[in-house]
């Protein structure tokens, strides 16, 4: 595969995250929402987990972006779908033998069920009845099915971990 593209990635004097061997690199992650990424993946570095993280580093299609490359992981569906509500530019690569064999844009679902959390103290999703959440993903943020509660900027605050 070619060399990273992204300014400055490619010069040798400035390489930041070093590759990784086989797994998943999430790239063009929004500037700052690395540690949410890491949260979503259910990573918080007790489970030994290999991952390397670089935080606002220039890159050509974002004016910052984060970076986040996990060793000998691949993601699920659910995972890349919540992602792609605070990642919506992220691209997947998934890495064998050091070699990028696969890359595809995240893209929104209409629906993600199960894995936010209603804020509203007093939505059913949120009362011990035994009712998965579900939210309408929106242009921008979600809306609970349940209770008609919007969230748009603090989704990652909603992941259930
Ligand atoms: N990467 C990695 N380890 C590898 C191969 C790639 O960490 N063994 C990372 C690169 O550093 C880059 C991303 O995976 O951040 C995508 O790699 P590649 O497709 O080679 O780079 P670009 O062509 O620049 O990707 P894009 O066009 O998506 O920006
Ligand atoms: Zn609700």
């Amino acid at each position: 595969m070619s060399d990273d593209h992204d300014h400055h990635d490619g010069d040798e004097h400035e390489l930041r995250v070093s590759k990784i061997r086989s797994g998943t690199v999430i790239d063009h992650v929004r500037g700052g929402q690395a540690l949410n990424v890491l949260a979503i993946l259910g990573i918080d570095g007790s489970e030994g987990e290999e991952v390397s993280v670089g935080m606002n580093v220039p890159s050509d299609r974002l004016a910052r972006k984060d970076i986040v490359k996990v060793e000998g992981r691949e993601l699920s569906q659910d995972e890349v779908d919540v992602l792609s509500l605070i990642a919506p530019d992220a691209t997947i690569n998934i890495v064998r033998d050091y070699e990028v064999i696969e890359k595809h844009r995240v893209e929104p679902p209409e629906i993600v069920e199960g894995v936010l959390s209603c804020p509203n103290a007093g939505c059913i999703t949120t009362s011990g009845e035994p009712v998965d959440s579900r939210f309408e993903v929106l242009e921008e943020g979600v809306r609970c099915d349940y209770c008609g509660t919007i969230v748009r900027d603090e989704i990652a605050a909603l992941i259930d971990t």
